[in-house]
């Protein structure tokens, strides 16, 4: 009984102390439409298993040497310059949020126009965004033509 006790007291102590990364968690709660939601859980597995490595699960970067995604100034600035990058990677300097970074980000020719798809529409409906359906016609028709890259 003691034991359990001190069990009890030990897994109610792990709770209250485990650390809380961000205010923004990476939820689907706040999605309501039921087309959307089917996107953005494919686009959350994608993103676990693509982009969390670098950007984390929560998007928010790593540091000096991986941008934010969650409240960036430079994603929620262009669709088409998203879906670009998650193609073809990105390389040289950019400014997000005003901070520089300079590394190079890989390109993903394995990810196809819905996978893409599913990744915008997850990442452009949650954290506050509510962009709605990117769909993969609108992949492929970004993916057309290069956007600003600066
Ligand atoms: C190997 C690490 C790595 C992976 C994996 C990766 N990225 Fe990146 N990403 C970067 C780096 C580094 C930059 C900054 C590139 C630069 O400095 O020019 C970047 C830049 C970006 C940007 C533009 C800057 C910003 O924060 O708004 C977006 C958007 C982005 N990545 C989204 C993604 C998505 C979505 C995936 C998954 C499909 C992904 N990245 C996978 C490292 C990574």
């Amino acid at each position: 009984m003691r034991k359990l006790l001190i069990l009890v007291f030990l897994v109610a102590g792990l709770i209250s102390c485990s650390p809380k990364s961000t205010d923004k968690e990476a939820t689907l709660a706040t999605i309501s439409d039921p087309e959307i939601m089917k996107y953005a859980i494919a686009g959350k597995t994608l993103y676990e298993n693509n982009c969390a490595n670098c950007h984390q699960s929560n998007g928010i970067g790593l540091g000096k040497l991986i941008p934010p995604i969650q409240d960036a100034d430079y994603f929620k600035a262009s669709v088409h310059r998203t879906i670009w990058i998650i193609r073809n990677g990105q390389q040289g300097e950019i400014t997000v949020n005003g901070q520089i970074y300079n590394q190079a980000m890989p390109p993903n020719p394995q990810l196809t126009p819905l996978d893409i798809a599913q990744i915008t529409t997850y990442l452009y409906n949650i954290w506050g965004n509510s962009e709605g359906i990117i769909s993969s016609s609108d992949v492929e028709k970004y993916l057309q033509k290069a956007p600003d890259l600066d």
